[in-house]
């Protein structure tokens, strides 16, 4: 086909990523993650990733053209993730992809992380609705948006004025003592509690709070909330109940940034609800969400787990939606932003 042939590289936080699409369709996902490493210290250490991302960036190149079935030389265009991010791992990324497109003669693309995290749906159900209405949910960010165009018009309706939601689900992981990223672990503990044992605060929900952070999120209170009420457990001597506290943590989670998302579509007057970033591989945020919308009449979007976390498929995925809407490439000078709004 004529379709652009588009290689995809990301490096923002801990995952080394390489993805290769052809238009929308999607030939490869390398990914190496130094994930393990991080384990011990509860978080990502900057400089770890770093230096993973530097020892895995050609052999994950090599990976993703084997499983394509290509040489480097017949990809058109290569796009990188050059924000936000953390700016040691972000630099290694675009060094590597300026090294490329430099060697190649191929033309080099910086998108947004965030962007990316969005227009990777397409590779899995087809050209990206617009506008839509995007719930970006990841380790560092928590924001609702108004997609016009993905390649450049987004809108930021709201976002978190504290902890992400991912953040805030790792942080009530390790205070139950489950592993660094607690996301999944918290989703498959949840599955054997009660959503309903423990009323836990909904941030920002309150009317008074409405009317100046109507889309708007806060998880700092919540993950407080969850950490008083396992120390009082603790004192009075009883088990913890970790499945019913991941069960109605999560829930609390899901709620707001299902009843945010659908309010901010609602009011406007956007029919389809793209949802998106790692915390969307939560599965009772994908039931839920799910459930409400059809509702309200609104179409949700969400991509395989696999494709919510980071990974160089949604690169490439967006990539190659600014080669398709001929927008001009970066320059070669193209800088690492790691506050890229
Ligand atoms: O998008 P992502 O891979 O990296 C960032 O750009 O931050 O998101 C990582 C976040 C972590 O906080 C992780 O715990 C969370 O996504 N996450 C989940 C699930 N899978 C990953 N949170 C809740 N439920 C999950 N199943
Ligand atoms: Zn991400």
């Amino acid at each position: 086909t004529d379709e652009p042939l588009v290689l995809g590289i990301e490096t923002s936080c801990d995952e080394t990523g390489v993805g290769i699409v052809r238009g929308h369709t999607l030939l490869a996902d390398a990914i190496a993650s130094s994930v393990d490493e991080h384990a011990r210290f509860g978080g990502v250490v900057p400089e770890v990733a770093s230096r993973a991302h530097l020892e895995a960036m050609v052999p994950t190149i090599e990976r993703a053209c084997e499983t394509a079935g290509i040489a480097l030389h017949d990809v058109d265009a290569i796009a990188v993730t050059n924000g936000p991010g953390l700016a040691g791992a972000l630099l290694v990324g675009v060094a590597a992809a300026k090294s490329l497109a430099f060697s190649l003669g191929k033309p080099l693309y910086g998108v947004n992380h965030l962007a990316a995290h969005v227009a990777v749906d397409q590779l899995e159900h087809g050209p990206l609705p617009e506008p839509c209405l995007a719930l970006l949910v990841s380790g560092g960010h928590s924001s609702l948006l108004r997609v016009t165009d993905v390649t450049g018009d987004i809108e930021a309706m709201g976002a978190t004025i504290d902890d992400a939601a991912g953040e805030a689900f790792d942080k009530v992981a390790r205070l139950l003592g489950l592993p660094f990223p607690g996301g999944p672990h918290i989703d498959r503990s949840a599955a054997s509690g009660s959503s309903v044992a423990i009323d836990f605060p909904r941030g920002l929900t309150s009317r008074r709070d409405l009317e100046r952070h109507r889309f708007d999120f806060s998880f700092s209170g919540l993950k407080t909330a969850v950490a008083r009420w396992v120390e009082a457990r603790e004192r009075s001597g009883e088990p913890v109940p970790v499945a019913d506290v991941a069960a109605s943590f999560q829930e609390a989670v899901c709620d707001v940034l299902v009843r945010k998302a659908l309010d901010a579509a609602s009011s406007e007057g956007i029919e389809d609800l793209l949802i998106g970033g790692g915390v969307a591989a939560n599965s009772r945020l994908r039931a839920m969400a799910e459930e409400r919308a059809s509702a309200l009449g609104i179409r949700v979007r969400v991509p395989r787990p696999g494709l919510c976390t980071d990974n160089g498929a949604m690169v490439a995925a967006l990539g190659s939606s600014i080669v398709g809407r001929g927008r001009p490439p970066s320059s070669y000078d193209l800088p690492a932003d790691s506050s890229l709004p």
